[in-house]
Order: structure tokens, then C-alpha cells, then sequence
């Protein structure tokens, strides 16, 4: 019996081993097809994915700033609704898309529709009274606008950090790269950009670092590994530290 068993161990394994190593692999060759809806002229890849990362980077700051006012228990309605969000964040930005080319404000658009969707949809956790943790903050806003900006152009935004808390966060092996560069530059780093290749479409990949500020130490801060206000363990940062990046990567045309 015992032999048995041990014979027919020996003609399963290899096979188990193997099919479990053939799971989980990337798909070979053909086209990222996320990439194919708006394509920008190679002399507008820098400055398109610029404003890209300052709307996200503004549109964080407007939500901060409506933090307490979120997380405030007493509060049913907050008011802030996609409109009035939409409202404060076009007029913050309004300097910055002066010199928008036509393709780029089509663009810019779609992305301010996509971050008031973003808001709308998050109205109902929003307006719960009784709660104040309603697992809503910028990085959520940004993430949830950068699925629905890339479900309408192509273009691909995340915000990869060291430690991150949103798997769709990971960053990839140039972030890596370019995210360790910022980290030793510090309050020093600088945002950059480059063509670089998704599949089998050029792209200009921009990274934009994030720093943090004192209130994000709550969650961000020291000491490392004590359990943030959520129950994530905190980072360890401190005040100008590096956390992450905005990575914005834009299909340029051939
Ligand atoms: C209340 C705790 C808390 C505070 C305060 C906080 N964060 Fe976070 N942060 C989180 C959580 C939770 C996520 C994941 C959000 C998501 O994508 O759903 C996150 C995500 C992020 C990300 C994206 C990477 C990731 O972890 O997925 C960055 C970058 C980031 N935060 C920076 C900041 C900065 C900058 C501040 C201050 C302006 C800040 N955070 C304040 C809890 C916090």
C-alpha cells in the first residue's frame, strides 16, 4: 500500500509542480488595448502627462482639506457632492491648463469628468452618519478616477509607493527604480519623464513625487509598525519624506 502510494506521489509531482508553474504568467506578445484611446503628438507627451499629475496632485489637496469635515460622525449630509468638488477643483487648476492645446483639453475634460464621477459615487459612504472612518481619502479618489479616466482615453495613472496599501498600487520595475531615486533625493526630488515602450506602444511615462506633510503621519508616520487609526501598520516616515509617486503613462502617436 505504502509503495503504491509513494509510486503514484512520484508520477504526480513533476506534473502538479508543473502546472502550478504555468499559472499566473503574462500572457505573451500582442497589445496593451487600454493604450489605444487618446494618443498625444510626441512635442505634447510631457506637458499632457504634467497636467495629469497636477490635477490628481490638486485634486487630492481639495479633498484633504474637506478631511474633517468627512470624517466628522455628527455629520449625515457633508454637501460635498461630485458638483461641489468639481467646482473647487476646476478653479484651483484653472492657472494651470491655460496654454492647453485642443487635444489636450479634450483630454483634461475627460479627466475632470472622471474625478467628479469618482466623488459622486462615493456620495453614499460619505453621507453615513454615526461613522467616522468611511474608508474614503485622496489616494481612494485618485485611484477610483484614475480607473475611469483610463476606461475613457487610455491613459494610465497609479500611485505606487514604497509601502503601499492598494495592490493596484505596486509598482512596477521602473517605478521601483525611479521611486528609490526620489526616496534618497527626498524633499530634493523632482518629477521626470521618458519614452519608454508598453507592449508593442511608445509611451511617455512621467513620475511626479508625493511628499508628505504633517497630518499624513497620523497613518504615513512613526513609529514603524504601530497600527495606524485603520489598522495598517504605519510607515515610518516623517515630514518631506518621499511616500510615493503619481505615475502617469500616456500612448504617443507614431
Ligand atoms: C487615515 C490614514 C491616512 C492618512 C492620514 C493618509 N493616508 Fe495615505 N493612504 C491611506 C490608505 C488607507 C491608503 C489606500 C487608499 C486606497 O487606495 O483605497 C493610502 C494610500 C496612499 C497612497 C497611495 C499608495 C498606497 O498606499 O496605495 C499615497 C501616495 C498616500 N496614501 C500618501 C498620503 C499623503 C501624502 C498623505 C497626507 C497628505 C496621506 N497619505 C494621509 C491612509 C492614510
Amino acid at each position: 500500500m505504502k509503495k503504491i502510494l509513494l509510486v503514484s506521489l512520484f508520477f504526480l509531482m513533476p506534473w502538479y509542480a508543473n502546472a502550478e508553474g504555468d499559472i499566473g504568467i503574462a500572457a505573451k506578445g500582442g497589445f496593451p488595448e487600454y493604450l489605444f484611446l487618446e494618443k498625444v503628438k510626441e512635442s505634447e507627451a510631457h506637458s499632457t502627462a504634467e497636467m495629469i499629475s497636477k490635477a490628481l496632485a490638486t485634486g487630492r489637496m481639495v479633498i484633504f482639506a474637506q478631511m474633517g469635515k468627512l470624517t466628522d460622525p455628527a455629520l449625515g449630509d457633508k454637501g460635498f457632492t461630485g458638483d461641489v468638488f468639481a467646482n473647487q477643483w476646476k478653479a484651483a487648476l484653472e492657472a494651470e491648463f491655460m496654454d492647453a492645446s485642443p487635444d489636450q483639453q479634450r483630454i483634461i475634460d475627460k479627466l475632470l469628468w472622471a474625478g467628479k464621477l469618482s466623488m459622486d459615487n462615493n456620495q453614499d459612504r460619505l453621507n453615513v452618519k454615526g461613522v467616522k472612518w468611511k474608508h474614503f481619502l485622496p489616494a481612494k479618489w485618485a485611484r477610483e478616477t484614475g480607473l475611469m479616466f483610463n476606461s475613457r482615453t487610455g491613459i494610465v495613472t497609479k500611485q505606487p509607493a514604497v509601502n503601499y496599501r492598494h495592490p493596484s498600487n505596486a509598482p512596477d520595475q521602473k517605478e521601483i527604480e525611479v521611486l528609490s531615486a526620489f526616496v534618497d533625493a527626498g524633499s530634493e526630488a523632482k518629477p521626470k519623464g521618458e519614452f519608454a515602450m508598453m507592449g508593442k506602444q511608445r509611451v511617455y511615462r512621467y513620475f511626479d513625487p508625493i511628499m508628505l506633510i504633517q497630518p499624513c503621519l497620523a497613518c504615513h508616520g512613526k513609529p514603524k509598525g504601530e497600527l495606524d487609526m485603520l489598522g495598517f501598520q504605519k510607515d515610518g516616515f516623517d515630514a518631506g519624506d518621499v511616500i510615493g509617486l503619481i505615475s502617469v503613462s500616456v500612448a504617443v502617436e507614431e
